[in-house]
């Protein structure tokens, strides 16, 4: 069945130019891969499921598909729960620095921001830099005073430090963690969102992995960890980022899905390739400009939901999909 779909895209993608998504909108939200502890997965359930949500209501109301993904990501990174905005996981310091990324798949615009400090909604910041700026990324100071330029919110960088990213820190400095991103600790959030005209983005978020060294950038701000082309689909990754930007996940994926595979082959197939050569571990989502969706994590664990068809679908585990209509979900 599959072989046939990848045999229909790539139909497609070479006669028809561009794919469209048949009217539907569809979003696509996950809350990082990793293996969260069992007593904290309702909490980071409950917030993939409102984001998408969220995400859903800006696209019926006429909002564009990078407002959609903002709005999504922007949710979370609002909700302690996950490790992007307040909830970050630290560095060796002991501070939060948050990497964001928003993309437009029209003209493969990205806009991004990297080690930023006190923002209150990073992904707000990269959506400016995209909009604002003819550059693709800002880091650091620079990142900072074009926040206040622009009116972004800013907060004391101690407001965003939870007591659980704390404990993280301890068990990293006891070695209780391993390597940088390579543990079990959650990881990025991210969104991936199609119009009725087959127009895509991809949004991401993160506080990076616990201990990290200050300074150190993401995969989550590079091509290799989100990428929207609207001759293909959007993909935001998860998981271990310096294996993310070694192996350019998300643009492996799109280069999949832009030869003909659906999202959901895609995805899988680039995540099992990526841990064959560099025995680390991920997850991505991704939408194609047709609007069929793809999720695949190589962890444990990772919790994600999207919305389509009028229906919220949802999972945590390998195989689990649930799905619930869309009044009851609201
Ligand atoms: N994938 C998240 C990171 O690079 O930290």
């Amino acid at each position: 069945m599959d072989t046939l779909m990848n045999f229909y895209n790539l139909l497609q993608a070479r006669f028809f130019g561009p794919f469209k998504s048949g009217g539907e909108v569809v979003i696509v939200v996950h809350g990082g891969a990793g293996n969260t502890p069992d007593e904290r997965i309702p909490a980071k359930l409950k917030g993939v499921k409102k984001a998408a949500l969220e995400g859903y209501d800006v696209l019926r109301c006429g909002g564009t598909v990078v407002d959609a993904v903002e709005a999504a990501v922007k949710y979370l990174e609002n909700d302690e729960h996950f490790n992007a905005g307040k909830g970050s996981v630290l560095n060796a310091n002991g501070e939060v620095e948050m990497d964001a990324s928003i993309m437009s798949g029209n003209c493969i615009e990205p806009g991004t921001v990297t080690v930023v400090k006190g923002i209150k909604n990073p992904v707000s910041l990269a959506r400016r830099v995209l909009d604002k700026t003819p550059h693709i990324k800002l880091a650091g100071e620079g990142a900072h005073v074009f926040a206040k330029n622009e009116g972004i919110k800013i907060v004391d960088p101690g407001a965003l430090v939870t007591g659980y990213a704390q404990e993280l820190l301890e068990l990293h400095k006891k070695g209780e963690l391993s390597d940088c991103g390579k543990s079990d600790e959650p990881d990025t959030v991210g969104a991936v969102a199609v119009d009725c005209r087959g127009h895509v983005a991809a949004a991401a978020s993160t506080g990076g992995c616990t201990g990290k060294l200050a300074g150190r950038c993401s995969s989550s701000t590079t091509a290799s960890g989100v990428y929207a082309d609207d001759n293909a689909g959007a993909v935001a990754c998860t998981g271990h980022g310096e294996s993310i930007i070694k192996f350019c996940l998300a643009h492996n994926i799109i280069q999949e899905m832009e030869n003909g595979k659906t999202a959901e082959a895609a995805t899988k197939q680039s995540l099992v390739k990526m841990h064959a050569k560099l025995k680390t571990r991920g997850g991505a989502t991704a939408i194609s400009t047709r609007g069929d969706v793809g999720i695949f994590f190589s962890t444990p664990k990772m919790v994600w939901a999207y919305v389509k068809g009028g229906r919220l679908h949802y999972g945590v585990k390998p195989g689990q999909h649930e799905i619930i209509c869309f009044e009851k979900a609201k």
